[in-house]
This record gives C-alpha cells, sequence and structure tokens, in this order.
C-alpha cells in the first residue's frame, strides 16, 4: 500500500467512525451520590454519552463536598485534574489564580450566556473577565420541609415564625415525633445556623455578618439571639443526628418517622426519587422569618486545562450540554433547584420550584438575595470552615455560651481573613 493510499483508507476509516474521530473522555469530579442526586447526575452522564463522548465518573460521597474538595486539591497537586469539577462561588477565583482553568469564552459566545444568565450568576463563572465555569442551577437554602400527615397527626400547623415553629416542634415532639431531622455533620449544623442568622438579622444583617464579616454585626446582640436559638432547636433533635448523612435525615421525614427538616432544596431530589408530590406528600415552606428572601447556592462545573485536543472538544461539548435548555430541565427535576437560564419555561416544574424561582427574581430586585455561606457562595472555604468549627462546638456542646460565642465566632474568622 502506497503512503496515498493508506492516507486514503485512514480517511475513510475516519469517515465510517464519525463520532470515535470526535470523540473525548470528560472525567467529572462532584459528589452528587445520593439516590436522588444519583438520577441527577445521570441525565448529564447520558447526554454527554449521546455526543459520542466517554464519561468517566469522579464521584466522592459526603454532602456539601468538603471530601470532594480535598480530593480535588490532591488530584491538581499531582498534576492530574479532573476535565471539570463542581467547584463553587468565590472558590472558582482561588482556583482561577493557580492558573489551573481552562477559558470557555468561545462556548460562551455561541451559547450567548451572557444575555441567558442572571448577572450575578455570571460573574462567579469568570476569573479575570472570562468564562472559566459552568453554572448548572440554582438551590435555594433557606427551606423548611414538612411532612403533613405527620403535622396533622400531631395536631401541629405549618410555622411562619420562629415562635410557631418551636410551638409545631413542641406538638410534634409531645406525638411521639421526631420534631427536626438532623444530621450532626458540621455543614447540616452550618446550615442550620445560616438559616437562623437569616431570620434573625435578615437579609442586610446576614450580609453584614458572612459577606462583610463586620465585627460588629458577628458579635451583636442579634447574634447572641441566633446561638440562643441554636441552643433550644437542639433540643428538638433525636439522639441518633451524630454523623447522619442529609438524606437519611430527609428518610426519617418521608417515612413519617420525622415531622420537619431544615435543607436546601436537594432534600427534594428524594422526595422526587421516592416518587412523592410536592404540596401533597410534602410541603416546602420558606424557614420561618425569612419570607421573601432567598440564600442561594448555585452548583457550577469549572474546568481544567487539558492538554489533549478531543477531550478539549468533549469538554466544551459539557459545558454546552449544561446551558442547554433540555439539560436544564431534566437535571433540576430530578435535583430540586431551579434552572440557571432566565428564559427557562417553568410550566413543567413542581409547586416548590415555581415558588422558588418567583421567589428568586422578587429577592433579586431587592435586598432579598444573599449567598449561602453554607454552601461556599459567601465566603472563602478559610472562612466557612472557621463558622463551622465555632457552630458544630457549640451545638455539640450543651453547655456552650452563647456571649461567649460570638466572641468565639469572630475571632475565628479574624484570624483567616
Ligand atoms: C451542593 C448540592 C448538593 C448538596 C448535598 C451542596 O453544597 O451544592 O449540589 O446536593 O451540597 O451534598
Amino acid at each position: 500500500m502506497n503512503a496515498f493510499s493508506r492516507l486514503a483508507a485512514v480517511v475513510s476509516l475516519a469517515s465510517l467512525f464519525p463520532l470515535a474521530a470526535l470523540a473525548g473522555e470528560v472525567e467529572v469530579l462532584h459528589w452528587w451520590t445520593s439516590g436522588g442526586e444519583k438520577r441527577a447526575a445521570d441525565t448529564l452522564k447520558k447526554l454527554v454519552e449521546e455526543k459520542g463522548h466517554t464519561w468517566k465518573d469522579f464521584a466522592v460521597a459526603g454532602g456539601g463536598g468538603e471530601a470532594a474538595m480535598t480530593v480535588l486539591k490532591t488530584r491538581a497537586v499531582s498534576g492530574n485534574p479532573p476535565s471539570a469539577a463542581q467547584i463553587k462561588g468565590p472558590d472558582i477565583q482561588e482556583w482561577g489564580e493557580l492558573g489551573l482553568l481552562a477559558e470557555l469564552d468561545e462556548v460562551a459566545d455561541e451559547g450567548k450566556w451572557d444575555t441567558l444568565l442572571p448577572k450575578q450568576v455570571a460573574n462567579v463563572m469568570k476569573y479575570d473577565g472570562h468564562y472559566v465555569a459552568v453554572p448548572v442551577n440554582v438551590h435555594r437554602v433557606n427551606w423548611l420541609w414538612i411532612n403533613p400527615e405527620v403535622f396533622k397527626k400531631a395536631g401541629a400547623t405549618p410555622p411562619t415564625s420562629l415562635d410557631e415553629f418551636f410551638a409545631a416542634a413542641d406538638k410534634l415532639k409531645a406525638a411521639g415525633f421526631i420534631p427536626i431531622a438532623h444530621g450532626g455533620q458540621p455543614w447540616q449544623d452550618g446550615t442550620v445556623f445560616e438559616d437562623l442568622v437569616f431570620s434573625i438579622l435578615g437579609p442586610l444583617g446576614y450580609h453584614k455578618a458572612f459577606v462583610e464579616q463586620d465585627k460588629a454585626t458577628l458579635t451583636s446582640d442579634k447574634m447572641v439571639e441566633v446561638f440562643a436559638t441554636l441552643k433550644k432547636l437542639r433540643g428538638y433533635i433525636d439522639a441518633d443526628a451524630a454523623g447522619r448523612d442529609w438524606n437519611s435525615a430527609t428518610g426519617l421525614l418521608i417515612d413519617g418517622k420525622a415531622g420537619m427538616q431544615l435543607m436546601g432544596d436537594w432534600a427534594k431530589s428524594e422526595w422526587s426519587a421516592a416518587g412523592k408530590v410536592a404540596g401533597k406528600d410534602y410541603q416546602c415552606l420558606p424557614f420561618p422569618g425569612t419570607q421573601g428572601s432567598f440564600a442561594y447556592n448555585i452548583d457550577s462545573l469549572a474546568m481544567f486545562k487539558l492538554s489533549d485536543e478531543d477531550d478539549r472538544k468533549a469538554q466544551n461539548d459539557l459545558a454546552r450540554t449544561v446551558m442547554d435548555p433540555q439539560f436544564q430541565q431534566f437535571f433540576n427535576q430530578n435535583k430540586g433547584s431551579i434552572p440557571v437560564r432566565l428564559d427557562q419555561d417553568m410550566s413543567s416544574f413542581d409547586t416548590c420550584a415555581q415558588q422558588s424561582m418567583k421567589d428568586f427574581k422578587e429577592a433579586a430586585a431587592g435586598d432579598g438575595l444573599q449567598p449561602s455561606l453554607a454552601h461556599g457562595m459567601a465566603a472563602s472555604s478559610y472562612v466557612q470552615g472557621a463558622v463551622f468549627d465555632v457552630v458544630t462546638n457549640f451545638f455539640n456542646d450543651p453547655a456552650a455560651d452563647p456571649k461567649k460565642a460570638v466572641q468565639q465566632l469572630a475571632a475565628a474568622i479574624a484570624a483567616v481573613q
């Protein structure tokens, strides 16, 4: 075979396998490992595979993603990062500064991301003016989940204020239910704490505490009240809460053993996976005292620089897929979140998602839209870790003093600023 016919053979083979010729591999690090989360992650895998690429799943279990971030750092330090990783909020800037992230501007221009995304979301995805991450969804953290059947049996009323919340908890307790399903893990303690700060300090006080990290706010009487309320709330969780995963806590509600859970709307993924219907089998209420406000948590996939051309194409296809309206619908209906595109048709979403979208838009028009601290949106992972340490120590120590806790909070944050 001469050189020409060899080339012709290669060319005709390539035309027989056009997908294989363009196919690459995407390795995606994430922590979507509960039953409901996995169903959502599988929708992305399927769409990427339909484009002819290979999906290499890099799932690291552990709610809130702390374990996943530790594994990611090890892989990046050894010079072998995955193609994409679930990196969120201000952390994207830190990875960008290391020079490890790939630019997605071409895909973003072609897909008109600047027009489709809320500005606040687009800015978080950019490092030095260039897109380096693609947003997947918008989660709302300040939700209270309720099993209405359990409430009915206990004669409890869905609460709209903190007083009503504790009144409902008393009724649930008296009727022999676990009033509040909780998992004693630092990020879950932090999620509950954040809800209380949002409720007691309001959105502007919340902003001052977590985004500005203002010392006077962190040590204020209102913050003392937050810790005192956290202590009170501790009396309504069961003795087996230590170390429990968030989805097992949701399971206690689904099984009719507990009445309420304070959790972001990824909890809905478990209800959906169990075939339960929003508004009928379960209720989502804005956490008492935070009605009209929205603590946001945006999942995003940041892209790492790759040397292989085909893998780079696969990476771009992954980014295109994430912004696709069909993916936004399938994924978010399984994940419990709302789409990140402003033009998305919400008619096929359930009542909780529709309320979330409405509240998101209204909160964004005023001061009510605030970044979640417990989910890496408000501050660096160092500040987040400092808050978790103080809150978890307080939560686990029945003798802890709210007045001392606020001083410890301010000191712990100052030490990592
Ligand atoms: C992530 C969600 C995830 C949840 C539980 C949050 O920080 O943003 O995507 O479902 O943790 O692991």
